[in-house]
Order: structure tokens, then C-alpha cells, then sequence
């Protein structure tokens, strides 16, 4: 098999999913990147079989040439692959234009276009937020007046929470769409505000069918961490995931991924608890998820799940794992501005529960200030309870504290 990844730069995360997709048996992998041969780590750039060097992977055209180009080098690609939210749609033009199967251009856009994903959810009966795209301020206040505050105001086509606002009144509304500038070619989406617990659902299908699912909690929501600056976030993975509290979840979940049009592959959805137990779908990815959470579900089932999920694009095989432990991500985030100056109170969260610690990238001393809500570094645990993941995501985000200094 010829598989092609497309990865505009290669930091930690990214080179999981690139090693995993090289080791399967019987690939020869190709890699379209910004970065030049020479930048690629050694042990990847010995075994690749192509290099395609872009100025910006994001542009479809240059994925394009990217793509032929490697073709030119390896032979006819089987496979077109990449992990990045930005990159899906332009993927699966390529795909469309090479004759390489996977997800086509329009159901990309219905995961990536969240304004055209929430009209065809609603349209399918499922639950979201009721939403409209706005070019003007006097169309932000007619859908306000309509709908109520609070809303949120975001980009229909972001990710990691990038100029997403929560809004109060009319003056907030005012003042993000003073900041967002809409138009009509480029208008900004307006969404209820829902409250609840927010959580995801990660799941895999293969030629049509859910084989997997899994579940995180997010504690407390993106948006919430990112307007207070003191609270580190954490996500947690509970073990209890055929639980029958997640029916309703789980039900609308696959039928929602269904919907959108994926076959195979993995996705990643957001959705949200109301505190009268209604639940509302948020957003569905048609890729790995981040924050941590490919990590935590190889934690949860002591396997390799970048290794699952390429042997999923690639082989389109998938074996359901079984889960041995809950687990947790305690994202470690500096207060105050500037660079990383100390890390403290490690030591006592260690000695506290450092016995469930499998994975840990400290913030390093010098190092600058992480703008999202993922901080500048990390501890996942695990335990067979999911009670005790909780108690220590608690201390380690009550105990390490991660000082910036200008
Ligand atoms: N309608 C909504 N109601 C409440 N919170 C929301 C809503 N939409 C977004 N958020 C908050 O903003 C965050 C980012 O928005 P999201 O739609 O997930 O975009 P992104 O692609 O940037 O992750 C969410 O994780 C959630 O915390
Ligand atoms: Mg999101």
C-alpha cells in the first residue's frame, strides 16, 4: 500500500501518527510537509518513501501537486491521510481528484462547516444548539432577539476554541462582532448558549458500521478554562463506558456520524449534558481526537491506539479493544504572562499519586506561554477506578502550580 500523510509540521503528537502509519505491514509512506528533509527526525525520514516539500498544505492546489509529486516518487497512491481539523477538506479534494478512496469533498464539509453540520443534525431529528450564520450586527440582533441570550459567537469553521465568546447582551454581541468583523462571504456563526457538562465521544466505523466507542468528560468546559485564566483544565475517561447513562449519547452519536457521511475512520464529537438530562450534540470531527485523548484511549486499553487508527485508515481493520482502566489528563497551565519561570508543589503531588503517572511532559523552565487551554504541559493517570482517575486529576491541578514570569 502507498499511503501519503500530510503533516505541515511535525511536532510530538503529529509523529505518532507518522510512525504508527510507517509501521504498518506491507506500507510505504510518503510525507507532504513544510518542512525539509533534513528537519525530519532521522528514524522517519530513513524509512520514507517520498517527501513532498509545500508552502502551505492547507492550500488543496499545493496538496495537490504534493500528492502527484509523491505518486511520481512512489507509485499510485492507496491512501491520503492527515490528523490536522483545518487540512479534512482539502484531503478529501485530493482524494476526489486522484481517484483515492476515503471520505469525499462534501461529507469533509459537513463535518468541517459547523453551521452546515448543526442544519443537516437538526434536519435528521438530532439534538444541537439552535444556530445562525450572521454577515451584520442587525442580523446578530434579530437572531438574539429570537433565540435569547446568552449565545456564543464563533468562526463556522474553527478549532481549539479560537475566537469563540460567550455573550451576554446586546453590548457583548457588539462588541464580538466589532472584533470578528463578519461579512456576507465570511460570516460569523451565532449559536445558544447551552449550559451543562460538556463531554466528547470518540468512535470508529468501518464501511459504515460503529465497531467502537469511547467517552471523555471534560472538566470544566474549553470556554470556561479560556475566560479564567486560574483554572487548569482536565479531561477525563471514564471506564464505565457501556454504561446505560450513555444510551441516548450513544444512539444519537452514531446515527449523527451516519448522517454526516463517514464510512470509515474515526471521529470525534462534542456534546453536552443540559441539567435536566437532555443532551445536545456540539461538533463532530472527522479525525483523531486531540487534547490528549488518542493517549488516554491507549492508556485505558494498554495498547498502541495511533497504531489502531492507522491500521484503520489504512487496512480499514479495526479490533475493539478491551478497557482495562479509566484515565485522565491534568493539562498543566501557567498563571500570570510570560515565560515559564517555576513549576511547584510536583514533589507532594507525586508522593500523593504519582503511583497512577504513565505519561508526563512537564513545562519547561523558559519555555513561553501556551495561548489555549491545554497549558504547557501534561500528566495522564490511570487506575482500574474511575473514582481514583478523579481524586488525582484533583490533586494534581490543585497541587502543581506552573508560574510564568515576564
Ligand atoms: N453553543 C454552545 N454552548 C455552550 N458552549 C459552547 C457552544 N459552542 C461552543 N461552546 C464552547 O466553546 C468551545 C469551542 O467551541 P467548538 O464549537 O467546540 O469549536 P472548536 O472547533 O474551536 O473546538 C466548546 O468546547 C465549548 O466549551
Ligand atoms: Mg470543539
Amino acid at each position: 500500500m502507498n499511503v501519503a500523510f500530510v503533516a505541515p509540521y511535525l511536532p510530538p503528537t503529529t509523529l505518532r501518527f507518522v510512525r504508527a502509519a510507517m509501521a504498518q505491514r506491507g506500507v510505504q509512506l510518503g510525507l507532504v510537509t513544510h518542512e525539509p528533509l533534513e528537519r525530519v527526525p532521522a528514524d522517519v525520514r530513513e524509512a520514507l518513501a517520498g517527501h513532498w516539500q509545500v508552502g502551505n498544505a492547507l492550500d488543496w492546489r499545493q496538496l495537490e501537486i504534493g500528492a502527484r509529486g509523491l505518486a511520481a516518487q512512489m507509485g499510485e497512491l492507496d491512501r491520503l491521510l492527515g490528523i490536522l481539523e483545518h487540512m479534512q477538506v482539502s484531503l478529501a479534494r485530493v482524494r476526489e481528484a486522484l481517484g483515492i478512496p476515503g471520505l469525499d469533498p462534501e461529507s469533509a464539509l459537513n463535518f468541517r462547516d459547523k453551521a452546515r453540520m448543526k442544519t443537516i443534525l437538526r434536519e435528521a431529528g438530532l439534538p444541537c444548539a439552535r444556530h445562525g450564520l450572521v454577515a451584520d450586527l442587525p442580523a446578530a440582533r434579530e437572531f438574539a432577539a429570537a433565540t435569547g441570550f446568552p449565545l456564543v459567537v464563533k468562526p463556522p469553521a474553527g478549532a481549539g476554541a479560537e475566537a469563540t465568546y460567550r455573550v451576554d447582551d446586546e453590548a457583548a454581541l457588539g462588541e464580538a462582532l466589532g472584533f470578528l468583523r463578519p461579512t456576507a462571504d465570511s460570516p460569523v456563526l451565532l449559536e445558544e448558549f447551552i449550559l451543562g457538562e460538556e463531554h466528547s465521544f470518540d468512535s470508529v466505523f468501518v464501511k459504515g458500521k460503529p465497531v467502537w466507542h469511547s467517552l471523555t468528560r471534560y472538566l470544566p468546559t474549553p470556554l470556561e478554562v479560556l475566560s479564567n485564566a486560574w483554572i487548569q483544565w482536565c479531561v477525563l475517561l471514564p471506564r464505565e463506558v457501556d454504561d446505560p447513562a450513555y444510551d441516548d449519547i450513544r444512539d444519537a452519536a452514531f446515527r449523527a456520524v451516519t448522517t454526516l457521511g463517514l464510512e470509515t475512520g474515526l471521529t470525534h464529537m462534542e456534546w453536552f449534558r443540559r441539567p435536566d438530562g437532555s443532551l445536545a450534540i456540539s461538533e463532530v470531527a472527522a479525525r483523531p481526537p486531540g487534547a490528549q485523548i488518542t493517549t488516554l484511549i491507549s492508556a485505558a486499553h494498554d495498547l498502541d491506539f495511533y497504531d489502531c487508527w492507522s491500521r484503520l485508515m489504512i487496512e480499514e481493520a479495526f479490533d475493539a479493544p478491551y478497557r482495562r482502566y479509566a484515565a485522565g489528563t491534568a493539562f498543566l497551565r501557567g498563571q500570570g504572562r510570560g515565560r515559564v519561570a517555576a513549576v511547584r508543589g510536583l514533589e507532594e503531588a507525586q508522593r500523593a499519586v504519582g503511583d497512577l503517572v504513565v505519561e508526563v511532559k512537564l513545562p519547561q523552565r523558559g519555555q513561553s506561554a501556551a495561548s489555549g487551554y491545554e497549558g504547557e504541559g501534561y500528566v495522564i493517570v490511570r487506575h482500574p477506578e474511575t473514582s481514583r482517575v478523579e481524586e488525582a486529576l484533583r490533586t494534581f491541578v490543585s497541587t502543581v502550580r506552573v508560574e510564568l514570569a515576564e
